[in-house]
């Protein structure tokens, strides 16, 4: 069971944890950007930033610094950054030596609210994002709200998308509450731990009821079977967009279908695709794309059979995994998106 501290003193409850476990050595896996937040003295490993990076040459460079660092089975690896080091180190930890303990310091709120959480480790393979990977839990996840004063907006916005999509699978009250932050306010430290908190609960009960996504936790791609369409689209076009943008757009529009085939309520629909159209704007996308949009959709890693598979609701807190949507269905609900949207 993986243990989930939350706190914004994260040096003392990194020091306790480590003095906690018995172990030989620690060796710090960070990117460019988070190496600066190990201790002076720390064994690290540094790798690239950015999802180009995410491949096996880099995992292989992970662990020939942790044969350098002269790690064993019994050393113990901290990932300290965002979804890529806790995917891509989470996965070198989990298979060197057959396997050391590893804690995961997400520092990106994307990877606080989900990446470091549910033991999905990997990289990408032959241009397959996380092609290749295991689920191995971090035995420990350390969440804070401490890096992101530094996060640009746009990173903030992306991670926030996963926080109401957890919302949405379980608790409308939270979900009007998420509606109503503002990204030009400075961080709330407490309110936002708090929200990430029950955020994280979400996905950790989901996860442990399927760890090993053999049928409930598909209801976390809610928002991704469109989202994932949308980004991929915009990679193929040379304009990549956030992933927690193509998730907000992707939630407005698996929610408008949800309104279409479940009766899900048109009043929150309309609440969602408001604060949506607010803060997530520059959609880059006309109906010229729909049929490339369909065929993403049919050929992603979790449709069967060709079908576009979506996880949809009948209310907030209630979803139905597994269902099946006609292209129609989908290209009614692009034009209502991008009507919502004003694009
Ligand atoms: N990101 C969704 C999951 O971990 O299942």
């Amino acid at each position: 069971m993986q243990s989930l501290i939350f706190t914004n003193d994260v040096t003392t409850a990194i020091n306790r944890l480590v003095n906690s476990i018995d172990h030989n050595l620690t060796v710090w896996i960070t990117d460019v950007n988070t190496a600066r937040y190990a201790p002076a003295d720390a064994h690290i490993i540094t790798i690239d930033d950015g999802d180009e990076r995410k491949t096996l040459e880099t995992v292989t460079r992970v662990w020939d610094g942790l044969e350098r660092h002269g790690a064993t089975r019994h050393s113990l690896v901290i990932n300290l950054g965002g979804g890529m080091v806790t995917d891509l180190g989470g996965f070198a930890a989990a298979t060197f030596k057959r396997g050391m303990r590893f804690i995961n310091v997400p520092t990106t709120l994307l990877g606080a609210v989900d990446a470091a959480v549910g033991g999905k480790t990997g990289f990408n393979y032959n241009g397959l994002k996380n092609e290749i990977g295991a689920f191995a839990p971090a035995s420990d996840v350390i969440i804070s709200t401490r890096y992101f004063d530094t996060l640009p907006v746009q990173e903030m916005k992306s991670g926030y998308a996963e926080v109401i999509k957890h919302a949405m699978l379980s608790d409308r009250k939270e979900f009007l509450r998420l509606l109503e932050h503002d990204f030009n306010a400075p961080i709330d430290h407490d309110n936002l731990l708090e929200r990430l908190r029950r955020s994280v609960q979400v996905k950790v009960d989901i996860v442990a009821r399927d760890p090993n996504e053999q049928g409930e936790r598909k209801a976390l791609n809610l928002g991704h079977t469109i989202g994932h369409a949308l980004e991929s689209l915009a990679m193929r076009h040379g304009k990549p967009v956030p992933h927690g943008y193509a998730v907000a757009w992707g939630l407005v529009t698996e929610a408008i279908l949800s309104h279409l085939i479940l009766k899900f309520p048109s009043e929150d629909v309309h609440l969602l695709g408001t604060f949506i159209r607010g803060n997530y704007r520059n959609f880059p996308f006309t109906c010229d794309d729909y049929n490339e949009l369909l065929a993403l959709m049919r050929h992603d890693k979790k449709s069967r059979d060709g079908e576009i598979t979506c996880t949809l609701l009948t209310a907030i807190g209630d979803y139905r995994i597994h269902q099946t949507v006609t292209p129609d269905d989908v290209t009614a609900a692009l034009d209502i998106l991008r009507d919502i949207l004003g694009v």
